[in-house]
C-alpha cells in the first residue's frame, strides 16, 4: 500500500531530513515512531500528498505521488485518503453532522446519511449530532475527527498523534476503534506518533531518528 524509498525532504532554510526505507502492505497497519521534531508529521504529509517536493520515491497503492499533477493529487487524496490531523481541523461553527458530511462533499462523493448514523453510534456520539464542534469536549471533538476520516471509506487512513493527549484507557479505546474501523473495510491505518504505548498494539513501520 505504501512504499517509501530513498526519500528525503527539506523545508526552505531547514536541514534535509532523510527517511529510512520502509513499506506497509495493503490492509496492514503501521506506526511512524519517533521523538518530537524527528519528522513524523512531515513524512505523514508527504505520504498523504499534502506536502510536495520530496526527493526519492513515495508510492501509494502503486502510484508514484510525484507523477501526479497538483489537481490529480487533490482528487486522489480526496477519494482514497482519510486524515486525522495533529490539530483536529474541524470547522468549529458547524455541527458534528455538517463536519462529517463535508468530507464526501469535498471529495465529490455521494453523501451517505446511513454512514453518519453508523459512525456516530460506533463512536458514542449519537447525542451530539446537532451540537456545534465548539461545544464539544476535546475527546468528543477528536472522535468526530476520526469519524470524518472514516466516512469516505478511504483505503488509507493517516492519523497524526491521535492518542498522545489521552489517558491509558482512552488511548486504548481510540486506537482499537481506529483499528476496527479501518480493518472492517480492508483499509490501511498509518499512525505517526511518539506514543510508545502504541508499540504493543500496532507494528512499527519505521523509527525516525531525531534531526538536529
Ligand atoms: N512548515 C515548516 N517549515 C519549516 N520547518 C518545518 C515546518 N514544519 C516542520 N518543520 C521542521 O521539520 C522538523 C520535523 O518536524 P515535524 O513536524 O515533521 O516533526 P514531528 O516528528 O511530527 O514532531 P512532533 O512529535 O512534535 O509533532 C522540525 O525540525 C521542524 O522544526
Ligand atoms: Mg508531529
Amino acid at each position: 500500500m505504501i512504499r517509501v524509498k530513498d526519500t528525503s525532504y527539506q523545508y526552505a532554510g531547514g536541514t534535509r531530513m532523510v527517511f529510512p526505507d520502509f513499506h506497509i502492505p495493503k490492509g496492514k497497519h503501521g506506526v511512524l515512531l519517533g521523538e518530537s521534531g524527528s519528522g513524523k508529521t512531515t513524512l505523514l504529509h508527504l505520504i498523504g500528498g499534502l506536502l510536495r517536493g520530496h526527493e526519492g520515491r513515495i508510492e501509494v497503492n502503486g502510484v508514484d505521488l510525484a507523477s501526479l499533477t497538483e489537481h490529480g493529487l487533490d482528487q486522489y487524496r480526496g477519494r482514497h485518503f482519510g486524515f486525522i490531523f495533529q490539530k483536529n481541523h474541524l470547522i468549529a461553527s458547524l455541527t458534528v453532522e455538517q463536519n462529517l458530511l463535508a468530507a464526501p462533499f469535498f471529495a465529490e462523493l455521494p453523501q451517505q446519511e446511513e454512514q453518519v448514523d453508523a459512525l456516530l453510534a460506533e463512536l458514542g456520539l449519537e447525542g451530539k449530532r446537532h451540537a456545534r464542534v465548539q461545544e464539544l469536549s476535546h475527546g468528543q471533538a477528536q472522535r468526530v475527527a476520526i469519524a470524518r476520516a472514516l466516512i469516505n471509506k478511504s483505503a488509507l487512513i493517516l492519523a497524526d498523534e491521535p492518542t498522545s493527549a489521552l489517558d491509558d484507557r482512552n488511548c486504548d479505546k481510540v486506537i482499537r476503534l481506529l483499528m476496527e474501523a479501518t480493518t472492517s473495510h480492508g483499509a490501511t491505518l498509518v499512525v505517526a506518533t511518539h506514543d510508545q504505548r502504541l508499540k504493543s498494539v500496532l507494528p512499527v513501520a519505521v523509527q525516525l531518528e531525531a534531526h538536529t
